[in-house]
This record gives structure tokens, C-alpha cells and sequence, in this order.
């Protein structure tokens, strides 16, 4: 690696390769099927979700040349990725799939730009696709702009605007497209795509390893997949646990686990101990203090409502979810208090000069 990114390199080529967004993928490929594309798309959701290759997915189904020609492949709702058009629309190179940041300087020129672009017939392709990513970003005079051509669109243009914050898109924009949410992926879908690309890599890492990453990208493939690429390139093709725990500066499982077993036995002194190597080991504390409260929180819940399980397999490995199953056996109503003091210790430690000590407080009253 890595003259290409990993995140660029796999990015979903199909709407059968889009995880977790099942909403997205069936409405957009019946769509495709029926060949009823709406001329205005809002896609809204949290970063590294896939909202900029469903757009280029989009563009993709609006002008792939097999579509055109051939009604058996077109069934399938997706796009062929071998014509000229889906080519150019993936290497960036497409006269007629405009994508514009709305961040940046350069995209408010574009925008500016976009009534008498639109008006312009596409070269090539049957659809001129604008895509408009950061949408948040734009002006005031920009969503004017956007919202003449949204009124009137010509038949062969079609509008995709990506947004994190969708509560700043004004409504008359927002009333005028068609709206998709899309969701936060779970560690598991984060942590399973992972490891297909690590076998395609030929990248070696454990599970454990690969499952610290996928938490810590917090429900972005995206960020998941940079870490990936971050780790590769540090050297070899091998990735160690510590490693991970080193670059994002967070305790993999094991630690987590046996360090909170400490405290549900009440092992003050054994507590402690980890603790300290665990500060000395450069790691965050808050965000270690984070994971604890959530570790114990699970713990609490699994005591009480053994059910939860089924909802607790999504986001966490089996084995892992099996060790906190087992400490559920600890928890007594008087750890209650535990993870009281724990999360006023994290509330503490995040202003504090010395973060360590609101925890040692809250495991020494723990020891009581
Ligand atoms: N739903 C998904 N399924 C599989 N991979 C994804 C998904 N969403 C994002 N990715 C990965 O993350 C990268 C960035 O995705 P992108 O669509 O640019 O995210 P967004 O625009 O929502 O920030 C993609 O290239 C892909 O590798
Ligand atoms: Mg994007
Ligand atoms: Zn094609």
C-alpha cells in the first residue's frame, strides 16, 4: 500500500455492496429498475456512511451505457461499472457528473455558476448530475440559487445533495427532494468489511485488533478504513493489537474486561495497579473511563434483562459478549454505585489537570 487509499479502493461499486443502509439500497435499486430516478436527492447522515458513493452510485445508474442498451441487465438495478460513463463518473473524469464542495471556496463559485450550468445540455450522457457534497456549507444566496433550478429542473438534470447536518438545509429546499437517512454502521458491519479487505490486502490482524479499530471509527466505515491504511503504512503487513492500542490511544478488550472484573471482585489493589500502567502506557483515560462505564453499563443491564443479549450481538463480538455475560454473574445492586461514581469521575477528569485521580477516588469508594 498504498498508492490508493483503502477507503477509495473499496469503496461499494453496487448497491449490493453498501452496508447497512437496507432503506437506501432497496429503494434506490427499484428505482433503478423502473427507471424512475427523482431529480432531486437529499442524502443526510453522519460521516463515512456512504452518502458520496450513493450519490456517484446514483449518477452512476442515471447514465451507465449497458443500462441503456440492454433491458435484462437493467432489471438489476445496478450499475454495470465497466462502460465509459460509470468509468468516467469513478475516476473523476465525467464532463456531465459535476461534484461540488460545498466547503470549499471553489464549490461557491461552482454553485454560483450552477443556473447557467444546468441549463447546458449534458455532452455525452443522458443526465447531467450535480452533486453537492457538504451541503450545510452553502450560502444563503447559494440555496437561492439551488432553489430555482430545484422549482424548474430540466428533464435531464438531476440534483444530489450530501449532508452531516440536515437540520441546516432549509425546508423549501428539503420539501423539494427526496429524502435518505442514512445510519451509524455497527462495529460488526465496520469490523466484517475490515477483514474482507484485510484478506485482500494480505494484511494480518487478529480479530481483537480488528475489533478495537472498528470501535474506535465510531460507526464511520470511512474512518475505520483510513486507521486501516494508517497502520499499514507505519510498516509491514502485520498489525498487532498494541499497535491499535497505541495509535488511537485506546485499551483493546482483554484489558478493559479484566480491569473491570477487578472492580466487580472489588480487587482495589490489582485495579490500581492496571491503572497506573495503563496511565504511564500513554493511553486517553477518559476515553478509557468512557469504555469502562459502557463495559459495567452493559454488565448492569445483562443482569437485569438477560434478554438484551439479542440486542447487545449487533454492535459486539460473541466472545466479548459472552465475558460481560459472565460478569453479569459479579454484578450486585451495590456496583450500582460503581458506575454512579465512574461516570461523576468522567465528568471530573475531562477538566481536570490530573485526570487519574477522580478515578482512583471512584475505585478506592468502590473498595468500601
Ligand atoms: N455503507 C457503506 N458500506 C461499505 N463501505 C462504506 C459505506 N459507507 C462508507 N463506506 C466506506 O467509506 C468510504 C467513504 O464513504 P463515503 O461514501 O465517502 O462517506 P460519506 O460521504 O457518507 O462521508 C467509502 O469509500 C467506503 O470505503
Ligand atoms: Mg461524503
Ligand atoms: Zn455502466
Amino acid at each position: 500500500m498504498s498508492q490508493l487509499a483503502i477507503y477509495r479502493k473499496y469503496r461499494p461499486a453496487t448497491f449490493e455492496d453498501l452496508l447497512g443502509q437496507e432503506m437506501v439500497v432497496k429503494v434506490l435499486k427499484g428505482a433503478a429498475k423502473s427507471e424512475r430516478l427523482a431529480h432531486a436527492y437529499l442524502l443526510a447522515g453522519p460521516r463515512g456512511t456512504g452518502k458520496t458513493t450513493t450519490a456517484r452510485l446514483i449518477a452512476k445508474i442515471a447514465n451507465c451505457e449497458k443500462r441503456a442498451l440492454d433491458a435484462k441487465f437493467r432489471e438489476k438495478g445496478e450499475p454495470c461499472n465497466e462502460c465509459g460513463a460509470c468509468r468516467s463518473i469513478d475516476d473523476g473524469s465525467s464532463l456531465d457528473v459535476v461534484e461540488i464542495d460545498a466547503a470549499s471556496n471553489r464549490g461557491i463559485d461552482e454553485i454560483r455558476n450552477l443556473k447557467e450550468s444546468v441549463r447546458v445540455a449534458p455532452t455525452t450522457n443522458r443526465y447531467k448530475v450535480f452533486i453537492v457534497d457538504e451541503a450545510h456549507m452553502l450560502t444563503k444566496d447559494a440555496w437561492n440559487a439551488l432553489l430555482k433550478t430545484l422549482e424548474e429542473p430540466p428533464q435531464y438534470v438531476i440534483i444530489v445533495l450530501a449532508t452531516t447536518e440536515i437540520e441546516k438545509v432549509p425546508p423549501t429546499i428539503g420539501s423539494r427532494t427526496q429524502k435518505f437517512f442514512f445510519k451509524r454502521a455497527s462495529r460488526d458491519e465496520i469490523a466484517s468489511k475490515l477483514k474482507k479487505i484485510a484478506a485482500a490486502e494480505d494484511i494480518k490482524i487478529g480479530s481483537e485488533a480488528l475489533d478495537l479499530i472498528a470501535s474506535s471509527a465510531e460507526g464511520s466505515f470511512r474512518d475505520a478504513e483510513s486507521l486501516l491504511d494508517q497502520l499499514v503504512t507505519f510498516g509491514d503487513k502485520t498489525i498487532s493489537l498494541q499497535e491499535v492500542e497505541e495509535t488511537i490511544g485506546k485499551v483493546g478488550f482483554d484489558k478493559l474486561s479484566a480491569f473491570a472484573g477487578h472492580l466487580l471482585r472489588r480487587e482495589s489493589g490489582e485495579a490500581l495497579k492496571s491503572l497506573t500502567e495503563i496511565a504511564d502506557g500513554g493511553f486517553n483515560l477518559a476515553a478509557f473511563t468512557k469504555d469502562l462505564i459502557e463495559y459495567l453499563r452493559r454488565v448492569a443491564v445483562l443482569k437485569t434483562s438477560p434478554e438484551m443479549r439479542a440486542a447487545f450481538s449487533s454492535e459486539l463480538m460473541e466472545e466479548h459478549l459472552n465475558k460481560i455475560i459472565d460478569h453479569a454473574k459479579l454484578f450486585e445492586p451495590k456496583h450500582l454505585d460503581l458506575l454512579k461514581g465512574l461516570i461523576a469521575a468522567y465528568g471530573q477528569m475531562r477538566y481536570s489537570q490530573f485526570p487519574i485521580i477522580p478515578l482512583e477516588v471512584a475505585i478506592a469508594e468502590n473498595a468500601q
